[in-house]
């Protein structure tokens, strides 16, 4: 069977990293014989520049076809000024809720190579292995009634809703106990429940969910302490499952326990388990067209789409071996190289990934 998967580079470092990224599955396929027809879209700044619109109808109609998607990353300062409706992110929201992809995998582990390069001291992180599953498709980045309008007195006033239905919430929670089962059986949900109704509900569902799985534990986790546990002591959590706003918050914070952002990869699922994939990190306008990104986040990307959407886990084993032998070899693009520390190029980079699968396959 052929995978049909589509690439949306997007913006900014995006084609970039996403270059290197190709490169790799195309080895990858060659080398395990894996058939995949690779077609690319614009999302993004790249899609309102060239028809006007960040989420185009020939993307979207790309998009439904497709058994996978990688993307890059989409956004940067020349479109900050644009309206609202057409904004670069305004196009991944609408792609993420277009193809229903509510299930949001962010998983940070330390590759014991970078324990130098991450915030916290070596002890706190040494084998951190963390998954965040954070709900994508609702919460407050998509609640209605939201907008702008004036107070009576005159006043500007901008406003978001924060809701979540039960169906919501059961289907997140649902895949956040599965993949905690396969694993190390312990979820944290992490809510607000003691001031926002719509996270009350939040606790209500997950706690019933919990019933079906005995052997799992749960815990409950307000998100202010949360974020203060994953600085303090982050190897306490296994999954933590969280809404839509914490857990993009929450996986940036994650991110720098793993030494840098750009190491940070991720999977979007929808409930059959066609995914989207793409690395946490934004487009880095700071350090664009620079070819210094690190191109590891998407590369390890592909490794999860490989394993949740193709059914091709050796694949998905060789990209994360590869991306293991590089580090131990010294390879280090200027995010996760030490202070005073030689760093590579975003090629380069990918080069060494594609030399070390060579001997790993
Ligand atoms: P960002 O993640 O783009 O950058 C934050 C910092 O991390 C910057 O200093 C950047 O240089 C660094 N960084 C990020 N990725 C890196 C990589 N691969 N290698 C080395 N360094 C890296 O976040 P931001 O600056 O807040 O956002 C920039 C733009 O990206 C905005 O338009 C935002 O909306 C968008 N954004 C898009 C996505 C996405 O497409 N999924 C995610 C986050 C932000
Ligand atoms: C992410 C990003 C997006 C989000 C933005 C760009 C819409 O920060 O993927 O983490 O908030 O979900
Ligand atoms: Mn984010």
């Amino acid at each position: 069977m052929t995978h049909r998967v589509l690439v949306l580079p997007g913006d900014g470092i995006g084609p970039e990293v996403m270059a290197e990224t190709v490169a790799v599955i195309e080895l990858v396929n060659q080398k395990l014989g894996i058939e995949m027809s690779l077609e690319h879209a614009l999302l993004g700044g790249a899609a309102i520049d060239a028809e006007g619109v960040p989420y185009p109808e020939s993307t979207a109609q790309k998009a439904h076809q497709a058994d996978a998607i990688i993307l890059g990353a989409v956004g940067g300062p020349k479109w900050d000024g644009l309206d609202r409706a057409i904004r670069p992110e305004k196009g991944l929201l609408g792609i993420r809720s277009d193809l229903q992809l509510f299930g949001n995998l962010r998983p940070a582990i330390l590759y014991p190579q970078l324990a130098g390069a991450s915030s916290l001291k070596p002890d706190l992180v040494a084998g951190l292995d963390l998954l965040i599953v954070r709900e994508l498709t609702g919460g407050i980045y998509f609640g209605q009634p939201r907008g702008f309008d004036t107070t009576d007195d005159g006043q500007r006033r901008g406003y978001n809703t924060y809701v979540y239905t039960e169906s919501e919430i059961r289907r997140v929670t649902v895949l956040a106990f599965d993949l905690a089962r396969k694993r190390g059986s312990r979820v944290c949900s992490v809510d607000k429940a003691n001031v926002l109704e719509a996270t009350m509900l939040w606790r209500e569902v997950v706690n019933e969910v919990a019933k079906d799985y005995p052997d799992v534990e749960l815990s409950h986790m307000y998100v202010d302490n949360a974020a203060m546990q994953l600085i303090r002591a982050p190897k306490q959590f296994d999954v933590m499952v969280t809404g839509n706003m914490f857990g993009d918050i929450l996986s940036d914070a994650a991110a720098m326990l793993t030494g840098s952002i750009g190491m940070l990869p991720s999977a979007s699922l929808d409930q059959a388990g066609r995914g989207m994939y793409e690395p946490c990190h934004g487009s880095a306008p700071d350090i664009a067209g620079q070819g210094i990104a690190n191109p590891l986040a998407t590369i390890l990307s592909a490794a999860m789409m490989y394993r949740y959407s193709l059914n091709e886990p050796q694949a998905a084993d060789a990209i994360e071996r590869a991306v293991g032998v590089v580090l131990d070899q010294g390879y280090r693009t200027g995010d996760i190289a030490a202070a005073g520390e030689a760093s590579v190029s975003t090629s380069t980079m990918g080069a060494a990934v594609r030399a070390a699968l060579e001997n790993v396959l």
